[in-house]
């Protein structure tokens, strides 16, 4: 297995994700309290443990290892790729390299050693590469590392462009004390700007931040699918296994490798 904190040379940071900052890294944890929370990730680890089976699983974007973590504590062999050696830092002070080894590269090109049953990639971060061809080429990735009958789980939101009426400019989605949250929309290269305005200490003063998405409706997921030689299995509205419908505003999507 590659060393965490080295970067093979021969390895191009060819990918257009932002790479995540050590402030960013620091604050991760205490700051998805929510998406840390047993009621999340319970049903999450769930549904990908059952897809693991007796098999080992590739957590692509790992980051601090919010998920991989209570999934090796659960039994399942966890690798990860990630783009941010400051987001291993993190995950790096809750397990170590031999219990859940991390390469640092782009998930849509570098490799991990040997086969795996499952590769997942949550909380929305097929959008973090901000072209088609690096998202089909994560696909790929992906494909390559599933031994045959392997799953290829995706969270990711729907696009959510019913909610902007021709000639609005931005669509909130928090708006409270604490957390002002609202996207902006480039319609023709699909790509969604988040931004956020966060209270930060006690002074009244705001935090600015602004993270830059590809947004992909399903089915063109289900195309990359295809052109990666994966075949729908699955598609639900989340990690209890709700039924998908017109109105759900994610998708949990399962792909198989064929047998
Ligand atoms: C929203 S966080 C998700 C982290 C983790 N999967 C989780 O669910 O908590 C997004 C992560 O994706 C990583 N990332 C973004 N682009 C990447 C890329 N091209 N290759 C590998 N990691 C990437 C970021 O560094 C960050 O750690």
């Amino acid at each position: 297995m590659d060393s965490v904190f080295v970067r093979p040379a021969q390895w191009p940071i060819v990918t257009s994700s932002e790479l995540w900052s050590q402030a960013e890294a620091d604050r991760y944890d205490g700051e998805e309290n929510e998406m840390s929370s047993a009621a999340v990730l319970g049903p999450t680890v769930g549904f990908l443990a059952e897809l693991a089976g007796d098999g080992r699983a590739l957590e692509f974007a790992i980051g601090t290892g919010r998920v991989g973590v209570p999934l090796r504590e659960r039994g399942v062999p966890v690798a990860g790729i990630e783009f941010s050696e400051h987001m291993v830092a993190v995950l790096r002070r809750k397990t170590d390299e031999a219990t859940l080894p991390v390469v640092i590269g782009d998930m849509a090109t570098a490799t991990v050693p040997g086969e795996f049953a499952l590769v997942y990639l949550v909380y929305n971060t097929i959008s973090n590469l901000l072209t088609q061809d690096e998202q089909v080429e994560c696909f790929r990735n992906a494909a390559r590392h599933l031994r045959p009958g392997g799953r290829f789980v995706i969270e990711l939101g729907v696009p959510p462009l019913r909610l902007l009426p021709p000639g609005q400019a931005a669509v909130p989605f928090d708006v409270s004390a604490e957390h002002l949250g609202f996207d902006t929309f480039d319609l023709v290269e699909q790509i969604l700007v988040s931004h956020h305005l966060t209270r930060d200490g006690e002074d009244g003063r705001y935090r600015r931040d602004a993270s830059r998405h590809r947004y992909a409706w399903p089915a063109e997921l289900d195309l990359m699918a295809r052109i990666a030689g994966l075949a729908p299995e699955r598609r639900v509205a989340d990690w209890d296994g709700s039924p998908f419908t017109q109105d759900s505003a994610k998708h949990i999507s399962v792909w198989r490798k064929p047998a």
